[in-house]
């Protein structure tokens, strides 16, 4: 029984993983989420577009693989100095892949 559950457990842990494109398949997602809040991405963004910020987020625009996602979030980290180590800028293009652009 015990057995069973762990092997169901895996399975599932698998299927999330599919959902989430290769590039990110070792990124931390908590860790994105608190980047996402602490340099307060969403609250710039507001002032630009209004509402919660995301309809920013244009998965059909420029922004069209999850290569050109990590690399505008590079640009952003650069461009306000940020101070992004690699694998923060892949968190935080993991979390938006994730909810907003969702490129396979
Ligand atoms: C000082 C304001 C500001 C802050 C802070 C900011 N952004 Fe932006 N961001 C913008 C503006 C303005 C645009 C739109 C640029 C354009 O359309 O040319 C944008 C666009 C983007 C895009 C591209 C959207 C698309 O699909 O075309 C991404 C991705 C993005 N920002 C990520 C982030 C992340 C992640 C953070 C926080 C780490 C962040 N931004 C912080 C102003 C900001």
């Amino acid at each position: 029984m015990k057995k069973l559950c762990f092997l169901i457990l895996l399975a599932c842990a698998s299927l999330a993983n599919a959902q989430q494109h290769a590039l990110f398949k070792d990124a931390d997602a908590k860790m994105g989420e608190k980047l996402i809040a602490e340099n307060q991405c969403n609250e710039c963004h507001t002032r630009r577009v209004g509402g919660d910020g995301s309809s920013i987020y244009n998965p059909k625009g420029r922004i069209n693989t999850a290569g050109a996602l990590r690399g505008m979030v590079e640009y952003c980290n650069t461009e306000l100095n940020l101070g992004f180590f690699p694998e923060d800028t892949n968190a935080v293009a993991a979390v938006l892949n994730k909810q907003h652009y969702k490129f396979r």
